[in-house]
């Protein structure tokens, strides 16, 4: 099979067969594919798109490009379950959902992704933690999760490997808002953690890649179909992503928020409701509870008692990181050179944000990439981030800056300000926009 050729079929419009398909997906994998290649083959589906079918089997095979990992002779006392995000702006649900449903009996594999385009990456803000080991290998992974509870890692050369090289090359080539690409991405690695149960979170708005609920309801439908045909019990949440989830975007300043978070400090309620919600519809997707209520009363009695605190903890040091970087974070995370207050032009409230453009100011700051090898600034992005309906003005600013360089601020608070429109009224939406559960009610 010559790639080109797969290529222009694609690129006319035309469905791949299931050997054209695996071709591809051992291409990217093994690197015999080029990365112009891969990315004309990103491009070719981002406009043509892919039948349910090609989807499935472009899924399976991105699986089968690594191994899957067997959890049945380690006879743990609870569902192996995870919850994964399509991508936002300031989504830190991961760190605090993980060691949350450890502490209600779960066992949580997560395999995360980096940044992706204008959002971040879960597993580029672990980094920022000096000496956490997130990409371990099969072994060690089982050991911790079945040891701690969860553990949250990234692909290695064993788990789903197309994915991780193709995901890299989507990133920086314009080809990730494809319905098609993202199920297939979510759903390989996802497969390759051997998991019970799975809990989805569709983020819709203009810091998401699905910007409409239109969109976001076949992303929605797209991920469960595919679960179902390839065994996987899946459910899902459609969430508000028009404004910056939670109070900071970038790498370290979300990883400060996590732990305030599960400390009980300074919580924001629009986050507290997205991480209870995705938690209970999968306490309760797994047989962990026989209600989400009864899961939202779980989850909170381990947010309470310090238990998903402490397993954070463990995680962390299990997995290379200090032993006590729950307790003293900012010993190990130093703070950017440059913090300043982003003032608006004039007083008023925030009326809508476009929040891919936040998302895009802390990829230019550095804490994002813009090439696949660049290497990240951990320490820069906004925190304090005002919220619709907030009200702004000379004293009350937008966020608060964190930047390497004066220069580097300068661009970025007007990167901000242009994000943001004020009227004389403004309004948040609603938090959970849809669920798409597998229980009918
Ligand atoms: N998250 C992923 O893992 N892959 C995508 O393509 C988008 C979000």
């Amino acid at each position: 099979m010559l790639v080109q050729d797969l290529i222009r079929k694609k690129r006319d419009g035309a469905a791949l067969s299931e050997s054209e398909i695996q071709f591809l997906a051992a291409g990217i994998a093994d690197g015999s594919l080029s990365e112009g290649q891969v990315a004309s083959f990103a491009m070719a589906v981002f406009f043509r798109g892919m039948g349910g079918a090609e989807c499935a089997t472009l899924t399976r095979a991105m699986r089968d490009s690594g191994d899957v990992i067997e959890w049945a002779s380690l006879n743990l006392p609870g569902p192996v379950v995870d919850k994964h995000s399509t991508g936002g702006v300031g989504d830190k649900v991961s760190i605090m959902l993980a060691p949350m449903l450890a502490a209600c009996g779960a066992y949580v594999p997560m395999i995360s992704g980096r940044g992706l385009g204008h959002t971040g990456g879960t597993l580029d803000k672990l980094d920022s933690i000096p000496g956490y080991e997130s990409q371990p290998d099969i072994a060690r992974l089982r050991t911790v999760v079945r040891d701690v509870g969860c553990a949250i890692v990234g692909q290695t050369r064993e788990l789903a490997p197309a994915d991780k090289r193709f995901y890299a090359i989507r990133d920086v080539t314009g080809t990730v808002e494809s319905i098609p690409l993202i199920t297939a991405s979510i759903l390989s690695k996802k497969l390759s953690a051997g998991l019970d149960a799975l809990v989805m979170d569709i983020k819709c708005g203009s810091g998401a890649f699905a910007d409409n609920p239109v969109m976001a309801g076949e992303l929605a439908q797209s991920i469960l179909a595919v679960g179902e045909e390839l065994g996987l019990p899946t459910t899902a949440l459609i969430t508000d992503m028009t404004q910056v989830l939670g109070r900071s975007a970038g790498n370290s300043l979300e990883i400060l928020e996590s732990l305030n978070y599960l400390r009980g400090d300074n919580v924001d309620p629009r986050l507290h409701t997205v991480v209870t919600e995705l938690g209970a519809a999968l306490l309760r997707l797994a047989g962990l509870v026989e209600t989400e209520e009864e899961g939202r009363t779980r989850l909170q009695k381990g947010l309470e008692s310090g238990a998903a605190l402490e397993i954070l903890g463990r995680m962390i040091t299990a997995l290379g990181g200090p032993a006590d970087f729950v307790d003293k974070p900012e010993n190990y995370m130093p703070p950017a050179q440059v913090i300043v207050p982003v003032y608006p032009e004039s007083a008023g409230i925030v009326n809508r944000i476009d929040v891919r453009a936040v998302g895009n100011a802390v990829v230019e700051l550095g804490g994002g990439r813009r090439l696949v090898t660049d290497e990240l600034d951990f320490r820069v992005g906004f925190d304090n981030v005002a919220e619709p309906g907030q009200s702004v003005d000379r004293e009350t600013p937008l966020a608060i800056l964190h930047a390497a360089s004066e220069v580097a601020a300068v661009r970025a608070s007007e990167q901000l300000r242009a994000a943001f429109s004020l009227a004389d009224q403004g309004s948040a939406a609603e938090v959970i926009l849809e669920r798409v559960t597998a229980f009918p009610d």
